[in-house]
This record gives structure tokens, C-alpha cells and sequence, in this order.
């Protein structure tokens, strides 16, 4: 099976990469994938698949009816959009809409689910159970996957794969992480009142800036001291304004910022403890606050199951150094976390980095994949899908 599947894929590795330009060369931003959806659908369409489109919005959902008797449902997801970035780089296909542009790799993961949908549709005797390809929107502002779920993309779904490129990681290798892969996102804004007064008189007034830099100083301080540090939290203030000329004590301060954590319990945990630490701080020097704090993605916590039979169809596909275990965790987010919690999966990194040309990270407007990598992707997670009907 492992053989058919690679000639499959090199047959259609033209066609794979002649998709994915296509798809990079007319990015949409997240919510507004409706020409990529349209794509997306007729090539499903045109491999026999039934497809649901506006699904989620902009998603897609293809079904491939298995023919065998195992009632499992397998999904396999890949995300569509694209980000506000204007591409600099002088390739061909280059993206022909100023200021939008691929640069998170989506059009890869885009191209990964047609291709394996591709093959594992035209399997000699068909496949022995049912696969969903889902196809979300808006990935990048972690919305997509909820209007996924909300649409009931997850329903009957047993299991599921995810993939993201990974320029660190070379092409025609792979990364699997055994445990957390991602972090919580959580979205925190403080707001603090004090009083204002006279800059040369600031024993009649309440300063609000002041305040605000105490209660940052003393987060970062209580992180270090009165948390886990074997469970990691990042807590980063990227927005703070307030006050309105340097004479005048400021009455009013913003602060907002992003919150992130790879345990379960410290994600739950983590508001009412920030809230805990600003009500005191605000308390001791007589300022009020209010705080907005809002739980975004969870974190991604593989399955270890579904990844033993990922590392087993990868190592027998690629050999055993094409496939990394990955040591550690990334503070990044992805809403794949969302499927998670209707049905285990797990998520790896496709290696996309190309040794003899500069390394450019995601989101970068330099940002390139090496496209061998697409082959990778489409084997791996074809073959890992036929290994899971083999199992029970
Ligand atoms: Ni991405």
C-alpha cells in the first residue's frame, strides 16, 4: 500500500504544485476565503467526494465514503487563509494582492488536503472507512475552528490530523510532538482609575501610570515566584496608553496583552490569579480597576495514540531520520486545539526549510517553502490514515 501511495503521489506532485501556486498567487484574508473555497470544493468535487461548501462561513467539509464496514469517521484538517502582509518575494506565483499574502504556509496545508483526499480516493479497492477533509477559514484569527465546530464539522468524527509547515525543520522530514505542541492564547485588558492631579503634587492625586507599572512589575515578579515553573506561562503586555500632558497626574491607564500557558490547570487557573494580584496592587494605593480577561485557544495536546501511527507510517515511509520527535512545546497558538475537544488528534510540523537558500520564519513577507515537502505531506498523512483502518 505504502508503494502505491508514493507513485500516487509523485504522478500528482505536478498537479499538487500547480494547485498550490494557484492558491498562493490569490491569497484571502481569514473570513473571506470565498474564492478559495470555490477551489476547493471543485477539485473535491472532481475526485468524487461529496462537499459541502459555507460550512463554517468560508469552509469546506469533503466526505469520502469508505467502503469497508469500520464505522470510525477519521478527519483530516487544513486551514485556508491568508495574512496582512505584503509579499516581497520575486517569485512567479507570487501573490497578485498587494498587501495579502501566504505567508503562514496555508496554501501548502490547503494543497496537503486535496492531494491526500486525491489519493486515498483513488485507492485500488477503495478505503475500509469513512474520512472527513475539513477545510476551515480563519485560522489566523483563531475564529475558524469554532464556526467549524458550530457547523458540526466534528460530528461522528472519531479522530483527527493536523499539519503546519515548519521552515526550522528541512524539507522532506517531519516533526512529532508528544504531549503539549502548542500553548493557551488568552486575551487580558486592564483598565485603571486614579485621580488626577498636579505633576508637582502627586501626594493629592492618584497615578494611574505608576500603578499600572506596579502591577505589571509585580506579574512578572509573582510568575517567577509563585508559579510552576515546570509549566511555562508567558504573559506579555503589548498595549499601554494613558495620561495627557507630562504635568498632569494621568487618571486613566489601558493596558492589554496576551497571556500564554501550556497546562490545562494553570490555563484554567491563570485569571483569577492575575485578577487577584491587580486588585491588590490597585487596593493598596487606592486606584480602581477593571479587568477583561478572555480565554482564546486551548492548548494542543496530542493524542499519544494517533501519534505512535503517525511515527510508524512516517518512519517507514521516510526512514527514521526524516522523522524528529520534537523536545519541546511552542508558545504559539493554533485552533486545531478546538477539534480536540470532540475527538482525540494530533497535529505535526512538515518540514519546509531549504538548507541552500536564507531561512525566513512564518509571517515573514520573505517567507518560502521548499514544495518537496508537499510529497512528504500528502504520503504521510495518506498512509498514516490507511494504517488507522488497519487498527481497531
Ligand atoms: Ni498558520
Amino acid at each position: 500500500m505504502l508503494t502505491q501511495i508514493k507513485d500516487l503521489a509523485e504522478k500528482l506532485a505536478p498537479r499538487l504544485i500547480e494547485i498550490r501556486r494557484h492558491i498562493h498567487a490569490h491569497p484571502e484574508l481569514s473570513g473571506q476565503e470565498y474564492q478559495t473555497a470555490a477551489y476547493v470544493a471543485g477539485v473535491l468535487s472532481s475526485c468524487g467526494l461529496h462537499v459541502e461548501e459555507a460550512v463554517g462561513k468560508t469552509g469546506v467539509v469533503g466526505e469520502l465514503t469508505g467502503k469497508g464496514q469500520d464505522s470510525r469517521r477519521l478527519a483530516i484538517r487544513t486551514d485556508m487563509d491568508a495574512l496582512p502582509i505584503n509579499e516581497q518575494t520575486n517569485l512567479e506565483f507570487a501573490s497578485r494582492k498587494p498587501g495579502v499574502m501566504h505567508a503562514c504556509g496555508h496554501d501548502v496545508h490547503t494543497t496537503l488536503g486535496l492531494g491526500t483526499a486525491m489519493i486515498l480516493s483513488q485507492l485500488e479497492g477503495g478505503l475500509p472507512g469513512n474520512m472527513r477533509f475539513i477545510f476551515q477559514p480563519a485560522e489566523e484569527i483563531a475564529q475558524g475552528a469554532s464556526w467549524m465546530v458550530q457547523d458540526g464539522a466534528m460530528r461522528d468524527v472519531s479522530h483527527i490530523f493536523g499539519v503546519h509547515v515548519f521552515p526550522s525543520i528541512p524539507a522532506r522530514s517531519l516533526g512529532i510532538r508528544y504531549g503539549a505542541l502548542t500553548a493557551a492564547a488568552d486575551d487580558l485588558e486592564i483598565f485603571i482609575t486614579g485621580e488626577s492631579g498636579h505633576g508637582a503634587r502627586p501626594h493629592q492625586a492618584i497615578d494611574a501610570i505608576w500603578i499600572a507599572s506596579q502591577v505589571i512589575t509585580t506579574l512578572q515578579q509573582a510568575l517567577s515566584r509563585t508559579q510552576n515553573p515546570l509549566h511555562p506561562i508567558v504573559l506579555t503586555i503589548g498595549q499601554i496608553s494613558g495620561g495627557r500632558a507630562p504635568n498632569i497626574i494621568a487618571d486613566q491607564v489601558r493596558m492589554a496583552g496576551t497571556v500564554r500557558s501550556l497546562h490545562p490547570k494553570t490555563h484554567a487557573d491563570l485569571p483569577a490569579w492575575i485578577e487577584n494580584i491587580v486588585a491588590q496592587v490597585c487596593q493598596t494605593y487606592g486606584a480602581k480597576y477593571t479587568m477583561n480577561y478572555r480565554h482564546g485557544v486551548p492548548s494542543v495536546q496530542n493524542d499519544p495514540t494517533l501519534n505512535q501511527l503517525l511515527e510508524a507510517a512516517a518512519k517507514e515511509a521516510w526512514g527514521g531520520d526524516r522523522v524528529q520527535i520534537l523536545e519541546e512545546s511552542s508558545l504559539g497558538a493554533e485552533d486545531f486545539s478546538l477539534y480536540l475537544q470532540h475527538a482525540p488528534g494530533t497535529m505535526f510540523r512538515l518540514g519546509v526549510g531549504d538548507r541552500d537558500r536564507p531561512y525566513y520564519p512564518l509571517h515573514h513577507p520573505l517567507f518560502e517553502v521548499d514544495e518537496a515537502a508537499i510529497v512528504t505531506g500528502v504520503v504521510t498523512l495518506a498512509y498514516a490514515s490507511w494504517l488507522y483502518w488497519q487498527g481497531q
